[in-house]
């Protein structure tokens, strides 16, 4: 049976208490620790950078999975590496050369992941699904935590993991967005491999429990 990985999104923790909420990760049955890194450019909000990331970093016992909402993510590769990037997805809407990005990220000793927006075709991965490691299906038009799950998403995964069998690719399927208690488990059956969840874990008044709860929903899925 395949393991499900559950990657709490740190955008909705308390910024005050980064510390505290990455100890919390640590301790809980999450496999990642989910970091979203906006620019006010490629989406409409600002979250944070290097200097962050980096103290994340020194706290953290779990792999950082950093999702890049930024223009020209191809100019900062070295930077995300050095703050501590173990996965390093970029936009494929945000990059123009994205064959030479990715291979740049794994050159770098990162693994490389892809996020396409809801409205961008799977079709659209098809000649870069054998070089990447992730490809993170956004749930929802990135730039906000909190927002309603998109039900398209569910078509989508099942077209991207045709796709993933037909090129023989070993690439994971991220779903990130509006994962809830309600969700999880059916998105699980879908095939999704990795779920962000923001809201569903830091809105809770437990947390961990969340996260228990998140894990425990998806591995008692029956997978196809
Ligand atoms: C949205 C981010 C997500 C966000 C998910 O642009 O990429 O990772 O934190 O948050 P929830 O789970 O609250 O939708
Ligand atoms: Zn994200």
């Amino acid at each position: 049976m395949k393991k499900i990985l559950i990657a709490p999104s740190i955008l909705s923790a308390d910024f005050g208490k980064v510390y505290e909420s990455i100890e919390l990760i640590n301790k809980s049955d999450a496999d990642w620790i989910h970091c979203d890194v906006m620019d006010g450019r490629f989406v409409p909000n600002i979250t944070f950078g290097f200097p962050v990331l980096a103290a994340v970093k020194r706290v953290a016992k779990k792999p950082l999975d950093v999702h890049l909402m930024i223009v020209e993510p191809e100019n900062y590769l070295n930077d995300f590496k050095k703050a501590g990037a173990d996965t390093l997805t970029v936009h494929l809407e945000a990059s123009p050369h994205l064959h030479r990005t990715i291979h740049a990220i794994r050159d770098l000793g990162m693994s490389p992941g892809v996020a396409i927006n809801p409205h961008t075709s799977i079709d659209l991965l098809y000649e870069i699904i054998g070089d990447i490691d992730l490809v993170c299906l956004m749930s929802v038009n990135p730039g906000f935590g909190g927002q309603k799950f998109i039900e398209n998403t569910y078509s989508k995964i099942e077209r991207l993991k045709n796709l993933i069998i037909s090129k023989n690719s070993q690439a994971k399927i991220e779903i990130d967005g509006g994962v809830d208690f309600n969700n999880a488990a059916k998105l699980v059956a879908a095939g999704a491999d990795v779920l962000v969840a923001g809201n569903t874990v830091f809105g809770a008044n437990n947390p961990t429990e969340a996260i228990l709860k998140l894990k425990n929903l998806t591995a008692n899925t029956i997978l196809n």
